[in-house]
């Protein structure tokens, strides 16, 4: 018999839930959990006990009601990159929506490209890469962690990613992107790095013409030393960006206009 392999993560093969998918359990805004689901197990939250049984063949999106407990409800939503990032277990720290989306377009994206991307860490970033190169382009991701990159490569298999990223365990900061079959073949790369200016030489030759570089940095030392590498080794336009993501936080209030006169003062 053939395993049973999750619909992927960025081209869904069926709209109904079956044993064995990947759901996000929506609880509230603040709260969504990863699921495998099992018609054997069950799912216990604060809004109750759920027979996971009941939620096969549903429609992705479907309302589901508590058979036991405190008789409350959840959503089963139909994973995607931007929900993984919110539920995934943290190996690392992580990329979030806000980075990952200017990441993706200042990297020009687009299906068919080639993307080398190191630190692997949590993978959070690598889903939105594969599914901005999908579905012939490749995402070659290097992670010296030996556990990291095992995990990694654990997980984008089970989300059926396996086609279009590769994980390899490497140290790029060393060793570089392997020249041997990536010399001038990359449309973009990302750089999540502590020592960034060290790759800047290999990223210029493994680099396509006109490709496009992007180092993710929290010190300003980092990004002057990868700035002045840049340069050095001819890349142009360089840029320097923080994102900051601010909600707003919307609520209704009454006003005493006792007082106020006829003009609206
Ligand atoms: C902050 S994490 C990356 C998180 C990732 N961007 C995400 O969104 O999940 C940095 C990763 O880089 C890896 N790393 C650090 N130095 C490295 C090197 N020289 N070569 C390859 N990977 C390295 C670390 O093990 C860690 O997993």
């Amino acid at each position: 018999m053939l395993p049973l392999i999750s619909p992927t993560l960025i081209e869904p093969s069926s709209n109904l839930i079956r044993d064995g998918d990947l759901v996000i359990v929506y609880e509230n805004v603040n709260t969504m959990k990863a699921v495998t689901v099992s018609a054997k197990s069950r799912y216990d939250s604060k809004f109750g006990t759920f027979q996971q049984k009941f939620w096969i063949g549903k429609e992705f999106g479907s309302k589901v009601c508590a058979q036991s407990g405190s008789r409350g409800y959840v959503y089963l939503l139909r994973p995607s990159p931007e929900l993984w990032t919110q539920v995934l277990l943290h190996r690392t720290q992580i990329l979030y929506v806000a980075d990952i989306s200017l990441v993706c377009l200042h990297l020009e994206l687009r299906p068919g490209a080639i993307v080398l991307e190191s630190g692997t860490g949590s993978g959070s970033l690598t889903h939105s890469l594969a599914r901005a190169i999908a579905p012939h382009g490749h995402v070659h991701t290097f992670e010296f962690h030996p556990g990291r990159a095992k995990e990694a490569e654990k997980e984008f298999s089970e989300h059926g990613l396996s086609e279009l990223i590769t994980v390899q365990q490497r140290n790029i900061e060393e060793l570089g992107f392997p020249t041997e079959y990536l010399t001038g073949k990359a449309d973009a790369l990302f750089l999540d790095l502590p020592s960034p200016y060290k790759v800047v030489e290999n990223a210029a030759i493994v680099l396509k013409p006109n490709g496009r570089f992007c180092s993710f940095s929290p010190c300003i030392e980092q990004i002057q030393r990868t700035r002045d590498a840049l340069v050095a080794n001819g890349f142009v336009d360089v840029e320097c960006l923080e994102v900051l993501m601010r909600m707003h936080d919307v609520h209704t209030e009454r006003f005493d206009l006792m007082g106020a006169d006829d003009e609206g003062d």
